[in-house]
């Protein structure tokens, strides 16, 4: 598909849903999870975040979030974030449906002004209750005075050792947690039932810098298909989703979305 006729198609869409995932702010100077820079010290980042490790030692987990949050703090939303903030402001002007379901923790999309959001895996910037279940915004670097100056990438870093009392806690004394779904766990069923309508119900389905590798997310591009919408991809590189799409556009997600939704 030519750039004019995705143009054409988006012209005509009453109903537009994004999905996007780590490479859409690859340009914000995050690494991906499957990329180079998806490791703290010996471990796979995305093998730290699970409940096992959370049950075996909170403290370990905790300083790698606390790394992660550090690392994350001065990050800012790039071209692309900003590109699907504007197309959904026009798409609101015109009464025209428009939801983004993002993978990505980073509240980047937020930050960029998107509203119509559904952040599947939670956020870096969430913290729950263990105990009373309470969801509670937090940006606290260290997260506890306890993690001041933890937690370097270097695998060669001396592991600390933290207590329970070293953990953040919720008003009601129970131990607080990333609101993040790790691996292993199930989505908030809002999210799920939410993802899965905005997937269903689009004329127009948008995938942008996911290696659509991890699920549920990665079936969505397959439930957007056979409802009848078209599929288009924008990522550096091919992807499982390429087996349902209509289009690809490869490159740089923060180059190509700007021009392609007209928004520059
Ligand atoms: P991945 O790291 O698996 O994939 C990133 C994708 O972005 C790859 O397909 C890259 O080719 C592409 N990419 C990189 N830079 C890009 C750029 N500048 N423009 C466009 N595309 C680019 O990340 P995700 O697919 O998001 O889950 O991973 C899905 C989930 O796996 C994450 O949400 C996380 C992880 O484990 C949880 O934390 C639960």
């Amino acid at each position: 598909m030519s750039k004019s006729a995705f143009q054409e198609l988006l012209a005509n869409t009453r109903r537009l849903t994004v999905l996007t995932g780590a490479g859409v702010s690859a340009e914000s100077g995050i690494p991906t999870f499957r990329g180079a820079g998806g490791l703290w010290r010996t471990y796979q980042a995305t093998e730290l975040s699970s409940p096992q490790t959370w049950n075996r030692d909170p403290g370990l987990l905790w300083e790698f979030y606390n790394y992660w949050r550090g690392s994350m703090r001065d990050k800012k939303p790039n071209p692309a974030h900003y590109a699907l903030a504007e197309i959904e402001k026009r798409f609101r002007k015109d009464n025209r449906l428009f939801h983004l379901i993002t993978q990505n923790i980073d509240d980047l999309h937020l930050e960029a002004g998107s509203q119509s959001v559904t952040r599947m895996h939670g956020s870096l910037w969430l913290l729950r209750c263990c105990q009373c279940s309470l969801v509670t915004k937090n940006q606290d670097i260290p997260i506890t005075p306890a993690f001041e100056g933890s937690g370097s990438p270097d695998p060669k870093a001396k592991q600390s050792k933290f207590s329970k009392e070293d953990l953040p806690k919720c008003y009601c004394g129970g131990i607080l947690r990333p609101h993040v779904v790790w691996f292993g766990e199930s989505l908030a069923l809002e999210d799920m039932e939410k993802s899965h309508e905005a997937s269903r119900e689009c004329d127009l389905f948008l995938v942008v810098g996911t290696s659509a590798l991890v699920y549920p997310a990665a079936g969505l591009s397959t439930i957007a298909k056979r409802s009848g919408a078209k599929v288009v991809v924008v990522n550096l590189e091919p992807t499982a989703t390429d087996e349902v799409s209509d289009f690809n556009f490869p490159g740089k997600a923060g180059e190509i979305l700007p021009d392609l939704l007209m928004v520059n």
